[in-house]
């Protein structure tokens, strides 16, 4: 792909905040410019904040479209030889190391990837095991033909008690089949330093790829965490880190109202600020359903906090819902357009569909059905799509839409790193710690305890004395 200044210009996803402010939606519901005037100080600290830590501590992640070109190469390299020998890529992972290659396949390979016959497929089939259901575990055996699957196995802390059940039952089976040679049918991405995996990874010799100590999960899907499974798919990754790049260029105005990331962030930040308290995201596009699903991770698990860096008790956050345009205008826009006024709505649009439908002529004689002949079904879901913003607005429903020219690898980079600048920004005006999650981190605990691991005994006996369960609450 030539990605010249032009082409780029051309591929700048816009936020439009317009139904956001008072003026479309009422003085008691919207903002208006002298609001966002007077906040500028609190966007001007967030953006000072976020440039003065970037590169450093939890914040690595920024530097990812930079710094990655061995490490691209790499991949590069060492998925074309995957393509070659496989048939199927299995990854195991969780959290941050499950969302991201999820809705990056689900964004940039055809919506039937896995069904299509291989030559056109052109690249192995793609599963991401993010669950330890015990039955979906069986099922995946029943499909996969461990001579043409390889397995990456992604854990940042080398610990998670999810991936490393899966990655136990997985490296029996290959040891069984293929004996001193199962090695060759996984690969490792994990810390360089911390946790077992890369301990078991030098151990039995596995291909390794590191996630950079300042990159958390949620924010490393620009890391090998997501680029492996992308090139593998022969997803352009350079274009991805590109797009990325570009976004990060976009956000370096200073100024609120020229700075993608920052407005939104300020906009979502004044929201919460006036109760609302769920941050709905609804793409109009089967093909970034599953950025939704990424997005929740995010930004739920990034802003949820009990306190601030302060140590003052803030229970800070907004509860993240996905919700799929048109699919969820008949279960969801009920309840957002006439219940409480709790949420902003962002609307994501796609310009350019990847391929178009045209609605075939028939049904002459009932024109309340003949109406639609002759349209597009990108027509038709963009119509919608407006018409939702549209019934919103007239609501007084905060709502704004993010456009994407058309989904490609740039615009896809562009976009994670625009929700990933948003967030570091609100969490900085929330004066959070934006990168940990202690509450993820207690369940992780309970689990090691209840299954007896060295050193949770303390744990362990808490949650032996916790109150027993009634039997009169339970019929
Ligand atoms: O964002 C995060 O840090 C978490 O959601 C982790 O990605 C998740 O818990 C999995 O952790 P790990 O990659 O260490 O297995």
């Amino acid at each position: 792909m030539a990605i010249n200044r032009d082409w780029q210009k051309s591929m700048q996803i816009k936020v439009d905040y317009n139904n956001m402010m008072a003026e479309f939606i009422g003085d008691e519901q919207g903002f208006t410019d002298k609001e966002i005037s007077a906040a500028k100080k609190i966007a001007d600290e967030a953006y000072k904040n976020v440039a003065a830590n970037r590169g450093s501590g939890m914040m690595g992640w920024t530097e990812l479209p930079y710094n990655q070109d061995e490490i691209v190469k790499d991949i590069i390299d060492t998925a074309k030889g995957i393509r070659k020998k496989f048939d199927n890529f299995v990854v195991l992972g969780i959290g941050g190391s499950a969302l991201g290659p999820i809705a990056v396949f689900n964004a940039l390979c055809h919506l039937r990837h896995n069904e299509l016959p291989k030559k056109v497929r052109k690249a192995p089939k793609f599963y991401v095991e993010d669950n330890i259901d015990p039955e979906r575990m069986d099922a995946l055996f029943d499909i996969l033909d461990l001579d043409k699957t390889m397995f990456n196995v992604i854990t940042k802390s080398g610990a998670t008690s999810e991936t490393m059940s899966q990655y136990l039952i997985i490296i029996d089976k290959l040891k069984k089949k293929f004996g001193d040679k199962a090695g060759e049918h996984m690969i490792a991405t994990t810390s360089a330093q911390k946790g077992n995996l890369i301990k078991i990874a030098k151990a039995e010799g596995f291909k390794t790829f590191y996630i950079p100590d300042g990159v958390g999960g949620r924010f490393s899907e620009l890391s090998p965490v997501g680029l492996l499974s992308a090139a593998v798919l022969g997803i352009d990754i350079k274009a991805m880190l590109k797009g990325a790049a570009f976004m990060d260029k976009l956000c370096k105005a200073k100024d609120v109202k020229k700075n993608p990331a920052l407005i939104s962030a300020l906009l979502q930040y004044l929201a919460m600020n006036k109760g609302k308290n769920i941050s709905v995201m609804m793409p109009y596009a089967d093909s970034l359903k599953y950025i939704a699903d990424w997005y929740c991770q995010l930004w739920g698990e990034s802003l949820g906090k009990a306190v601030d860096k302060d140590g003052n008790a803030v229970y800070a956050g907004q509860t993240p819902v996905k919700a799929l345009g048109v699919t969820d205008q008949h279960s969801q826009i009920q309840l957002y357009r006439e219940g409480p006024f709790d949420k902003v709505i962002t609307i994501i649009a796609v310009e350019n569909f990847r391929k178009e439908t045209l609605i075939s002529k028939g049904c002459e004689d009932f024109p309340d059905v003949s109406f639609l002949c002759g349209h597009t079904l990108s027509e038709l879901i963009n119509s919608e799509r407006k018409a939702t913003e549209y019934a919103l607005t007239t609501a007084k429903r905060l709502n704004y839409t993010i456009t994407l020219p058309e989904v490609n690898a740039f615009t896809i980079g562009e976009l994670l790193y625009y929700f990933e600048l948003e967030t570091a920004y609100t969490g900085a005006m929330l004066n959070i710690d934006t990168f940990n999650q202690p509450g993820v981190e207690g369940g992780k605990n309970a689990t090691y305890a209840l299954f007896g691991r060295k050193g949770y005994e303390a744990t362990k006996a808490e949650m032996e004395n916790a109150p027993k369960k009634k039997s009169d609450y339970i019929i």
